[in-house]
């Protein structure tokens, strides 16, 4: 059932609790933080626009990063206020919590159509324990409640299903925002009975992470496109030497009966048929996230279905990107989620970048419907200047994929019906 919307709302003078999502990724110049991507910002405007004509008081809330539950200055959410107010042309007062005697102040002197930004709710342990006691003290200021965040509404934390479920209880109405509202017509309605043929296109490492999808998507495209490395598990399951390439030698079963559920259905399920390959050697150093980085050295076409031993792949190749845009030219629906390969080194970056522009093309020329899931397929596309040539770009990464496996997502779960 559709959910009810900011359209359905009249907030004139209504403390308006706006659940948005502005993780948006940061990186320290000159010792301040600046933001890289304001995409996630942006996207919000339409929603806040609508709030602030209809004389709502705006208190946005929002997480950043993981600060497991303490105070993190390099987490603040300060400079997106300074941003949401160059972007929105008005005044946004940020405070430095996000529960407390000084919100509540602030908010007691709010006028109808002004915008008070939280801190991070993620300081506070109780936003992730989605604890009732730090819910009910987020909704002291919270007469309706909007859910904007779609990219968070895979998790039921304290601001996405706790402050609803509060403010629903008092008989206060809690509504999708009009992002939210987007998300779930491209993700969910567009896709439940799409114009064909349906071409589906999954990269990415790990089967594991993509094997729901897969299979419910095999009950609804006419053909699915595999890259990125976990294409090599499924050629691990046919038989092939797959080198030093990134396998799950675990989930070749997964990769078979998808094959076979392909075969079945008569879903056309197209893997790589030549790559791009390189020899990994260690450098002994680490990266942000602890992970030891790897020199890739020696890259060069592989036309083998096999890959050499000392050797991984880590792009897609030029008669696979082909094979693969032949078959996007004619869709009329495109989803994609996942990239082809290790785009952001850009000797393995063309077979990413060539699917993008033959989502765009297609789009373009076909008048395809093209839907890309989040994540890292949208900055591949952002990175290759192809981001206004789809139709639509979700602003959720696990929220998309869960979202596309048909989970049910608490943040949406919380939203009343119309
Ligand atoms: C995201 O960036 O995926 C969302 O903002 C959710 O963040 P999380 O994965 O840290 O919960
Ligand atoms: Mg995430």
């Amino acid at each position: 059932m559709a959910k009810l919307t900011v359209r359905d709302l009249n907030t004139h003078a209504q403390r308006v609790f706006l659940r948005v999502d502005y993780n948006v990724p940061l990186e320290e110049k000159d010792g301040q933080m600046v933001i890289t991507d304001d995409t996630r910002i942006v996207e919000t405007l339409p929603t806040l626009r609508l709030l602030i004509e209809q004389g709502g008081k705006l208190i946005l809330t929002a997480h950043l990063g993981r600060p497991k539950g303490k105070r993190e200055a390099s987490m603040s959410l300060r400079p997106v206020a300074g941003r949401l107010a160059d972007l929105l042309h008005c005044n946004v007062n940020f405070v430095d919590d996000c529960i407390g005697e000084k919100v509540e102040r602030v908010v007691a002197e709010m006028q109808p159509g002004t915008v008070v930004l939280l801190e991070n709710l993620r300081f506070y342990p109780g936003e992730e324990e989605n604890d009732p006691a730090f819910a009910e003290k987020l909704a002291r200021v919270a007469d309706v409640y909007v859910d904007d965040a779609f990219g968070a509404a895979h998790r039921a934390h304290a601001s996405t299903e706790g402050v609803p479920r509060i403010v629903a209880r008092r008989g206060g109405r809690c509504a999708a925002g009009l992002l939210m509202e987007r998300e779930l017509k491209f993700l969910g309605d567009e896709l439940e009975k799409p114009a064909r043929p349906f071409v589906v296109i999954l990269g990415g490492a790990k089967v594991s992470d993509k094997i729901k999808v897969i299979d419910r998507l095999l009950d609804k495209a006419d053909s699915i496109l595999i890259g990125g490395a976990m294409a090599y598990t499924f050629r691990l399951a046919q038989g092939f030497k797959t080198g030093k390439s990134l396998v799950e030698s675990d989930k070749t079963d997964i990769a078979k009966a998808a094959l076979a559920k392909a075969k079945a259905r008569k879903v056309e399920f197209l893997l790589p048929v030549d790559d791009v390959i390189a020899n990994p050697v260690k450098t002994g150093k680490l990266d942000k996230k602890g992970k030891p980085i790897i020199e890739w050295q020696n890259p060069r076409p592989n036309t083998d279905s096999n890959c050499p031993d000392d050797a991984a792949g880590l792009d897609a190749g030029p008669a696979t990107v082909k094979a693969y845009s032949a078959v996007i030219a004619k869709a009329k629906t495109i989803l994609w989620n996942g990239p082809m390969g290790l785009f952001e080194d850009k000797r393995f970056a063309e077979g990413t970048n060539a699917i993008a522009r033959a989502v765009a093309e297609a789009t373009e020329k076909n008048g395809a419907k093209s839907i890309i899931g989040g994540g890292d397929s949208v900055k591949a596309l952002n990175k290759a200047k192809l981001g206004q040539k789809v139709t639509f770009m979700s602003t959720g990464g696990g929220a998309s994929l869960e979202f596309l496996e048909g989970a049910t997502l608490p943040g949406v779960a919380a939203l009343q019906d119309k």
